[in-house]
């Protein structure tokens, strides 16, 4: 693609109501230097225009290891025997949630593997006492369960639930994941929809097999369902896993599916994701500068953190929580661009310019 064909694929996906998958792919294609800034300086202007200059900061709370799947990629797969599994307690997590009190962390995610012990009414509990104890929103990233648990947690207060697709090629989705449908992913995705949850998906780049024609279905489908964030990181092998040897997924290519999703999705939040931070030392920094507008810190207490192995060699987990703070104002600040003041709510709930 030479210069003037990139820029007018790219006003095409920005413009078009349903960009087309054609104009996705030949972009994702794109390798040289002068492009891939072309397209890169465009989704920071769309992110600019769109979400402005501020970054919500989001502090994550790992709460359990434990899970009863066997998603082919993830270190925290059930057949993983090597893995120490742990559970926090209620105490340790409003401990976390204390910690993070007057640092800028104004939404606390609650993540975990999925647990086939976690006691739903538990969670509801613990939604209610984080709310009554910090001004934050509560996100949920727990995996798939029923309708009615959905409903409790909301009725707690979450605000929010990720739960990334992971891949929309439904046969890749089906050989990654084990007795599972994407339809059914699909179906959870528009129920959390209807139950008022501002919902999160994403997708992983560089699994074996994926084409540039998923990737673009990926983008299409966040914009088909219309998302409030979309977490977009590298696949990243785990040596106790059955993806054990495959290559990790590229840096630039995450970064074009970053920037790309900026520029059709245009008020999404996106995540500088900890797998980008963590195949390169400055991955995020180059997803802020691409589209990227939201940062994640990991508020897990120490000695677990690092337990929390859904890939090797992430990021910051061996440290202690303020110097995990520390780096990612060093990160925000480098980047030219200050911590969100908000919550950071989905775009389309704040009546105000995001920048207010
Ligand atoms: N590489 C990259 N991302 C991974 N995840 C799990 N395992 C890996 C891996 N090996 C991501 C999935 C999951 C999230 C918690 O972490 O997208 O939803």
């Amino acid at each position: 693609m030479n210069t003037s064909d990139i820029v007018a694929a790219l006003t095409r996906i920005y413009e078009e109501e349903t960009p087309s998958q054609e104009d996705l792919i030949s972009l994702l294609s794109v390798s040289d230097d002068a492009g891939l800034r072309l397209i890169f300086e465009t989704a920071d202007r769309v992110r600019r225009r769109h979400v402005g200059n501020t970054v919500p900061v989001r502090g994550i709370i790992e709460f359990s290891n434990y899970c009863r799947n066997a998603c082919r990629y993830c270190g925290l797969n059930r057949d993983n025997r090597a893995l120490r599994r742990y559970r926090l307690d209620r105490e340790l997590i409003l401990d976390a949630v204390d910690a993070v009190e007057g640092e800028g962390v104004n939404t606390i995610v609650l993540q975990s593997g999925e647990d086939g012990a976690l006691d739903p009414s538990w969670l509801a509990r613990l939604i209610g006492e984080i709310k009554a104890q910090a001004d934050a929103a509560v996100t949920l990233s727990v995996g798939e369960w029923p309708g009615e648990y959905y409903r409790l947690w909301r009725e707690a207060g979450a605000d929010r639930f990720l739960l990334k697709h992971e891949t929309a090629n439904p046969s890749l989705y089906e050989e990654l994941h084990e007795g599972a449908a994407f339809g059914e992913r699909t179906a959870h995705l528009r129920l959390l929809k209807a139950l008022g949850y501002q919902v999160g998906a994403g997708n992983i780049v560089g699994l074996p097999g994926q084409t540039a024609k998923d990737l673009a279905a990926d983008i299409l489908f966040m914009k088909e369902l219309s998302v409030d964030m979309a977490g977009i990181g590298p696949f990243i092998p785990h040596p106790h896993t059955a993806l054990a040897g495959v290559p990790e997924g590229s840096l630039v290519m995450t970064l074009k599916v970053v920037a790309l999703t900026r520029i059709v999705l245009k008020d999404v939040h996106l995540p500088a994701t900890t797998a980008l931070g963590s195949i390169h030392p400055l991955g995020r920094e180059m997803a802020l500068s691409a589209g990227a507008n939201v940062i994640m810190v990991d508020i897990t207490p120490a000695p677990y953190a690092a337990l929390y192995e859904i890939y090797p060699g992430r990021r910051g987990a061996g440290e202690e929580i303020f110097r995990r703070l520390a780096a990612i104002r060093q990160i925000i600040h480098s980047c030219g661009r200050t911590i969100a003041s908000g919550r950071g709510d989905a775009i389309r709930l704040c009546k105000k310019h995001p920048e207010d």
